[in-house]
């Protein structure tokens, strides 16, 4: 029998995630904030998926999740934390783990996924990152082994969040969208225009996915 002993996430505290390093701060008072009102916008006794995704590139769709992900694990919910941006994944720079088993394994069978998850220094929170950049994105996103993999973690978790590629360019967000309870859109002020946000609504809301907020980032 093979055991892997994997390693432990040891969050580089100069790094983004302010959430952990600074829990007193105003920023992460703001991300307890935006936690309380995800929770309130759906039903609070039920164990949900949520989608972080954006308009474009670069608007702080990782460092959102990422920082949502330590908020709810700090208020001892037990979250998994999903790398599903499969073309420019980042999680595991953000955690600072081993990216050589991740979801593209899970979904592919060649990683169950216990083997794939890693536990991090932050009380409940679990991190898949996403693996090796796989040629078909979309398929695995859309896959059933997707599906069941957010019906399986749901058995473990209390919550999912799912860090994903923005939503304009391809079809791999779209897909995961409508999968999940929920979905947040994360908007950076000065960045995105006013056109994108609507169109990245208007997107979501044609693939049937459920919005339930939006952040903007100053
Ligand atoms: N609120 C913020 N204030 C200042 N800088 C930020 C903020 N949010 C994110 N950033 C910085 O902006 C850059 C992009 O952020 P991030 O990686 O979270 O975006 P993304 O939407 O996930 O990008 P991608 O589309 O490439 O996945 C990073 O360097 C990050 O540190
Ligand atoms: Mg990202």
């Amino acid at each position: 029998m093979v055991l892997i002993k994997k390693r432990q996430s040891r969050i580089n505290r100069r790094g983004p995630l302010i959430a952990y390093s600074y829990p007193e701060s105003i920023i992460s008072e703001q991300y307890r904030m935006i936690q309380a009102n995800i929770k309130f916008s759906v039903d609070d006794n039920k164990k949900q998926t949520y989608l972080i995704t954006s308009p474009n590139k670069g608007e702080g769709k990782s460092t959102t999740a990422a920082n949502l992900a330590v908020s709810m694990a700090q208020q001892k919910t037990k979250v998994l934390l999903i790398d599903a941006n499969l073309r420019n994944p980042s999680l595991h720079i953000i955690f600072n783990l081993p990216n050589s088993i991740g979801l593209t394994d899970v979904l592919t069978g060649r990683s169950s996924l216990s083997n794939a998850v890693h536990h991090t220094d932050v009380g409940r929170l679990d991190v898949i990152t996403s693996g090796l950049i796989p040629i078909n994105p979309v398929e695995l996103l859309s896959s059933m082994m997707m599906n069941e993999l957010l019906v399986s973690s749901l058995k473990s978790y209390d919550v999912v969040l799912i860090d994903s590629h923005s939503v304009l360019e391809l079809t791999d967000t779209k897909l995961l969208a409508n999968q999940c309870d929920g979905v947040v859109l994360v908007i950076q002020s000065g960045k995105t225009l006013s056109d994108e946000a609507l169109q990245a609504k208007k997107v979501l809301e044609f693939a049937k996915a459920n919005l339930i907020g939006v952040i903007i980032q100053e």
